[in-house]
């Protein structure tokens, strides 16, 4: 069952607002009331409902609702205006989604970022203005975002190799590339990079969001963990789990947002399940590395992880396949995997147990240890590719018309 928060921004409505929360409290688990400074009774009546009832001096309505917002204390957040009444089938509507939610449209809410549910009919003038008020807000965030990829490393199952993947791939892109990468935990619960690269960060993942507010490049490059005097800075998990319990797809997205607009590169090491901050980082990647080792319940996985990323929508260039723990003389051979994924495969980091354990258990990554090996040399390879379609795909962006499929097979010949 869902819970609801209902917000509403109010100032001398006394007239008017009996009405609304009347229809509300069938409804809302909570109602959060922001009063600009009522003279007359509408605190009274308010509180005849909730004792979530509070005053915030008006500087803008935009202030007043983020206030607001900020104060709901469930996921599910619905704005309202003090006049306005939920019909009868809307309350039905939102009753009967409450009770029995669809996983389909709830990973659709969350994707599409909904803040509020607006009225129905739409009047085409407040609509117009509202796109045009976004466009104008984010073409500049747009603009510096599109320089940066955003590569996540998955697998709906764990212990596959997600980590080592990650970090790895990140400390070779730095390398290759000197451009700054960010390399983010964002497996909350048992995130392994700090182990895996031997750091202790004074700042985390949890206290970045506390403050997204006030979070800018600058800061980025201040509080998350430069890796040894390179360009890989790395923004840690949360030491415990309960800091970072709470986090919205809302406050995620904003992070990715200010990181695109820092770093060429963002690496994501995620956990094994798909929540809604994973589906909202999964969404905003540019590449889906899909990690999987060949034995047929991992295979299984990945073929019902790959459903799932069809029926999101993604690109099938956006997710690519990565067979890690790759043996030649492995029982089920590469075709019949391809056979049964129907795809490609991307990249395959052979198995190198010892390489890889001393690795982990040194807190060194592949190369710094044992540059040589063969899993060492397949993330610098992975790397390079990675980076080279990268800026391929940016060499072609600037050419336009015919010429585009041409350039493109010369730079793949
Ligand atoms: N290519 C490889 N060859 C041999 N062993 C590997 C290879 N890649 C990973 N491993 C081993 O597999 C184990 C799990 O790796 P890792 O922690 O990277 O997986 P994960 O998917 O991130 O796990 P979790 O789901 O717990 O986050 C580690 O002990 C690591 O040494
Ligand atoms: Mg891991």
């Amino acid at each position: 069952m869902i819970r609801l928060s209902v917000y509403l921004v109010v100032q001398d409505e006394e007239l008017r607002i009996r009405r609304t929360m009347d229809a509300l409290a069938k409804v809302a688990d909570e109602i959060v009331v922001v009063d600009s400074g009522s003279t007359d009774n509408t605190e009274n009546i308010v509180r005849e409902y909730t004792d979530r009832f509070f005053y915030n001096k008006f500087i803008s309505i935009g202030h007043q609702v983020k206030v607001a917002e900020e104060l709901c204390s469930n996921k599910w957040v619905l704005r309202l205006d003090a006049d306005e009444e939920l019909s009868e089938g809307l309350v039905n509507e939102i009753l009967a989604i409450k009770e029995n939610p669809d996983v389909d449209y709830i990973v659709k809410t969350v994707r599409a970022g909904a803040k509020e549910i607006i009225s129905y009919p739409v009047i085409k003038s407040e609509f117009i203005d509202a796109v045009n008020n976004v466009k104008q807000q984010f073409a500049e965030h747009i603009q510096k975002q599109a320089k940066c990829k955003t590569i996540t490393v998955f697998s709906n199952k764990g212990g596959i190799g997600k980590t080592s993947i990650a970090s790895n791939l990140a400390y070779e892109l730095a390398k290759i590339t000197k451009e700054n990468v960010a390399l983010v935990d964002l497996n909350f619960q048992l995130g392994d990079i700090t182990t895996f690269m031997d750091l202790k960060p004074s700042f985390d993942i949890s206290y970045v969001l506390k403050n997204l507010n006030t979070v800018n490049k600058d800061f980025l490059m201040a509080t998350m963990e430069q890796y040894k005097n390179t360009s890989l800075y790395v923004l840690a998990d949360p030491p415990y789990f309960k800091q970072a319990e709470n986090v919205s797809p809302k406050q995620i997205s904003k992070l990715f947002e200010i990181l695109k607009e820092s770093f060429s590169y963002i690496v994501v090491d995620t956990d094994s399940h798909f929540d809604a901050k994973t589906v909202t980082v999964l969404d905003s990647s540019d590449l889906i590395f899909l990690v999987t080792i060949v034995n047929l319940p991992a295979l299984r996985n990945c073929e019902r992880c790959l459903d799932l990323f069809n029926k999101l929508g993604y690109d099938k260039e956006k997710v690519q396949i990565i067979i890690n723990r790759f043996m030649e003389n492995d029982e089920i051979s590469i075709e019949d995997t391809v056979d049964l994924l129907k795809k490609n495969i991307y990249w395959k980091v052979p198995n190198n147990y010892f390489a890889m354990m001393a690795s982990i258990n040194k807190g060194l990554l592949l190369s710094e240890l044992n540059p040589n090996s063969n899993v060492a040399n397949s993330f610098k390879e992975l790397a390079i590719h990675v980076s080279d379609s990268v800026y391929r795909t940016n060499l072609i962006k600037k050419f336009s018309g015919e010429n585009t499929k041409r350039l493109d097979d010369i730079l793949r010949s």
